[in-house]
């Protein structure tokens, strides 16, 4: 018989190839082996409640059956083109439906990647190159989103902070930092710089959730200095809502991204705003001057397409939202219940559809509020729960449509642990 080979094995095998002994991504001393439905199984045979879902993509599970079916009839008739494509067209006109801000969209295969053409895109249309990012802000690995997303010193605002090598200082003056939560710290930005073409934020900030007036006061300071407002949807689109942040806070951006769930667990991404404004990826519009070059090997992929239409289609049946809500809440209650029958301080942050537990008193209302007052107790908390069959990140916990009675008994029981272990 063929031996197995065990998780450690294999850890050591990607410690000799992979820089750091990973992806970059997870925690690189776990590898998985396999998911199905709301679990996933790692090389050692231990099975754990899944509520990473390849953060964020599987909001129907591993495996949803017809997820599957629709690519596998996919898979004969193709699986990439490099052109035009029925499954990548069916998908454009159902973002459309879904999204307010979205009359055309532009294809691409990853989140940074449209989070990049984004920031392009602001440019082009306003013909200025400034650009406001809230400090925390993820928005992908492009030189212009790595900056102040964990700032290695606290500087002063607007001062941008690289959080990567390798990146020109020329990149870092362009970009303009305030802290999340502050409008008058946008609008002291817009008043005095002129040259400012787009705010780039997540809506719901990581966890962070705006505040009440927030993002409508951010469209309106936008209105008023006629900049560009892009919202990065890749996280919240078809989570937070159907049509996401947009369509759950009732603020229309002129651009968005979208990425994770759209592709449904596939490489695809795609950015969207009006006909006028994408009328720049069009030349025969636009002219040449202020034309924006885009092309891309897997952009409109038919796989990833079809598979993402699939899971649009599930996501468009009755009362999906409000068990996705239902089971949110369920995780936050258990959680929250416990903790404070324990006497531990705490905030839940996010929403009902992605959330995590900060150790504090305090209100998280930005990048400098958001912590742990003691982040040994979170690394503990989130080790417990990995240890009795629970699997996040410690950062962030997404809940899925697959998540089961069963899931969450067990779950409660993670939680049982993990609030003993930090008593
Ligand atoms: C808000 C946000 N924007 C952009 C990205 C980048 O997406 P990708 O990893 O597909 O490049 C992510 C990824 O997690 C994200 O959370």
């Amino acid at each position: 018989m063929q031996k197995l080979t065990s998780q450690a094995e294999w850890i050591e095998r990607a410690r000799a190839v992979l820089p750091a002994g990973g992806f970059g991504n997870f925690d690189p001393g776990i590898v998985i082996a396999r998911g199905v439905g709301s679990r996933v199984w790692d090389e050692d045979g231990q099975e754990y409640v899944d509520y990473l879902i390849g953060s964020g993509p599987m909001l129907l599970g591993h495996g949803h059956p017809e997820v599957m079916e629709a690519v596998l009839q996919q898979l004969p008739k193709g699986m990439t083109f490099f052109a035009n494509n029925t499954k990548g067209i069916e998908l454009a006109e159902a973002i459309v439906d879904a999204v307010p801000c979205c009359e055309q969209v532009r294809f691409v295969a990853s989140g940074g990647e449209a989070d990049m053409y984004a920031i392009r895109l602001a440019r082009a249309y306003t013909g200025r190159d400034k650009v406001v990012k809230f400090e925390g802000g993820y928005h992908g690995m492009s030189a212009e989103a790595q900056m102040s997303l964990a700032p290695s010193a606290r500087v002063n605002f607007p001062q941008a902070v690289p959080d990567s090598a390798g990146i020109p200082q020329g990149v870092a003056d362009q970009m303009l930092i305030a802290p999340f939560n502050d409008l008058a710290a946008v609008e002291a930005l817009l008043n005095e710089h002129k040259d400012i073409a787009a705010i780039i934020t997540e809506p719901l900030q990581r966890i962070i959730a705006p505040e009440p007036g927030y993002l409508q006061g951010l469209r309106a300071l936008c209105d008023a200095h006629h900049v560009l407002l892009i919202f990065d949807e890749i996280v919240t689109g078809f989570r937070l809502a159907y049509g996401g942040a947009q369509e759950r806070y009732g603020v229309t951006p002129d651009i968005c991204t979208l990425g994770k769930i759209i592709g449904g667990g596939f490489p695809l991404a795609a950015l969207g705003a009006s006909a006028e404004i994408m009328a720049h990826f069009d030349k025969s519009i636009i002219g040449a001057d202020k034309w924006l070059m885009q092309l891309g090997t897997l952009s409109g992929n038919p796989v990833a397409a079809a598979a993402g239409l699939k899971t649009m289609e599930i996501l468009r049946r009755p009362g999906t939202y409000d068990r996705l809500r239902e089971i949110g809440h369920s995780l936050q209650d258990m959680q929250s219940t416990a903790l404070t029958e324990a006497g531990i301080a705490h905030r839940i942050c996010g929403d009902e559809t992605l959330f995590d537990i900060y150790f504090t008193e305090r209100p998280c209302r930005d990048y400098r509020t958001a912590h742990h007052d003691n982040p040994k107790r979170n690394a503990i908390y989130n080790a417990t729960l990995r240890r009795h069959g629970v699997f996040k990140s410690p950062g962030k916990l997404y809940p899925s449509l697959a998540i089961t009675d069963a899931d969450l008994d067990l779950t409660r029981s993670a939680v049982a642990h993990a609030v003993q272990a930090i008593c």
